[in-house]
């Protein structure tokens, strides 16, 4: 389906309406794979490791390695292997996905209870974790859109004109 303004589609259907600046605001904004939308802020690997400790480490594991909920690490080249193993570190393209996947849905009980710093420093320690970036590796607005990711180069776009793809 093309992409339309939602104006236009409640016009033609007589269904929905705009939202207000409050509903929007609600919603909160999006972090683009470039880092549009990042906010200032700043994280470290060693503040994100006590912050994963502290609010992440039950559900997702020590090191991230997976418990109860998905594993955040490892799987780096199983991903053509016969068990793929999707993770952050092996299958997310961008590091700024994983600050916006964060911010609107983590801690799984609490979303939205971190701070901004608090996030860059939790998504510091994951990239650390993965071997990505380095343990003295600061990420704010500047620095996160430059990690990248190992899978980066491994997804291809949908060209076919039947699904709004470009
Ligand atoms: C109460 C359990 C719980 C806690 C605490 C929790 N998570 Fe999660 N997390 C989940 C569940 C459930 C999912 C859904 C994916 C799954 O497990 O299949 C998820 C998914 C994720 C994903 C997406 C994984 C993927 O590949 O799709 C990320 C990233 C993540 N969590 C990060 C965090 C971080 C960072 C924290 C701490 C700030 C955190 N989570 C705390 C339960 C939790």
């Amino acid at each position: 389906m093309p992409v339309t303004h939602a104006a236009d589609e409640s016009e033609l259907t007589g269904l929905g309406s705009e939202p207000t600046a409050e509903e929007l605001g609600a919603a909160g904004y999006t972090v683009f794979p470039d880092g549009k939308g990042l906010p200032e802020g700043r994280g470290t690997v060693s503040e994100g490791r006590a912050i994963y400790q502290q609010f992440c480490a039950a559900c997702h594991g020590r090191n991230a390695g997976g418990e109860d909920a998905a594993a955040l690490v490892g799987g780096r080249d199983s991903l053509t292997s016969e068990r793929p193993r999707k993770t952050v570190e092996s299958y997310w393209p961008y590091a700024t996905t994983l600050w916006d996947y964060i911010r609107r849905s983590m801690p799984y009980e609490s979303p939205g209870s971190l701070s901004d710093d608090e996030i860059y420093a939790v998504v510091a320690h994951l990239l650390h974790l993965g071997g990505i970036v380095g343990e003295d590796a600061v990420l704010d607005r500047e620095t996160l859109p430059k990690v990248e990711m190992p899978n980066r180069d491994g997804f291809v776009s949908d060209d076919r004109p039947d699904t709004g793809g470009e």
